[in-house]
């Protein structure tokens, strides 16, 4: 049976992937590089470094060691811009009231995500208080597809990764769960998530009782 639910935070519980993918385009801008939609939904899940580098590897660019770190700033600093008045009302739709149902329910829940923002974000949006366990960049060394960040979900939870749920809206993020031997629900389009175990297109009108057969 499963005793927790691990959420990654970008495109499922806040929809904070529009900011990131606004302050990436941004900065492709420096470099004269478009990024499109279909490279983003790449970047989903991928951690800041990682992101960069795929950047830059699709514009066909070499950059310093110095220029790329004087990019990360930049871009995390428009990003925090870009967040910087998010709110409770940016909680997509669905998320609080199925938080509530596996809460009753007896579930654990952690945060699973690859940001080092994730804190900022929970606080901001007052979602930090459903969580058992935060997990965010600050605390991984491999980025998803690597399970890393949702065994370590597991580990500090105490329970093993057979007995953890976790719902992403990222190719990244499901393969990792399967990497880590997790049930993955994934959030969003059926044909982007072919890995996932279900997909749903978000928690609207979602029954936990069902969805997680309890
Ligand atoms: C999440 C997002 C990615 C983002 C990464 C790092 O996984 O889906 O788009 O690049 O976190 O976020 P950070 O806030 O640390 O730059
Ligand atoms: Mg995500």
């Amino acid at each position: 049976t499963y005793k927790a639910c691990l959420f990654d935070l970008d495109g499922v519980l806040v929809d904070t992937a529009i900011y990131h993918f606004q302050a990436w385009k941004n900065l492709g801008t420096k470099f004269g590089y478009a990024l499109t939609e279909e490279q983003n939904e790449l970047l989903k899940g991928v951690s800041r470094v990682e992101s960069l580098n795929r950047i830059l590897t699709w514009a066909n660019y070499s950059a310093t060691e110095d220029q790329k770190s004087t990019w990360l700033i930049e871009k995390n600093e428009n990003y925090l811009d870009l967040i910087s008045n998010m709110n409770p009302s940016e909680i997509l739709p669905g998320v609080l009231d199925f938080l509530n149902q596996i809460k009753q329910a007896g579930y654990k829940i952690a945060l699973g995500s690859a940001s080092k923002n994730a804190e900022i974000i929970l606080s901001k949006t007052g979602l930090i208080e459903w969580f058992d366990l935060i997990i965010d960049g600050n605390k991984v060394t491999k980025s998803k597809p690597d399970p890393e960040v949702f065994l370590k979900g597991a580990s500090g939870l105490g329970i093993l990764p057979t007995e953890c749920i976790v719902f992403e809206d990222a190719q990244a993020g499901v393969e990792a769960a399967k990497a880590g031997n997790m049930r993955a629900i994934g959030i969003g389009d059926v044909e982007m998530l072919r890995q996932a175990d279900k997909v749903i297109p978000n928690f609207v009108g979602i029954q936990a009782s069902e969805l997680l057969q309890f």
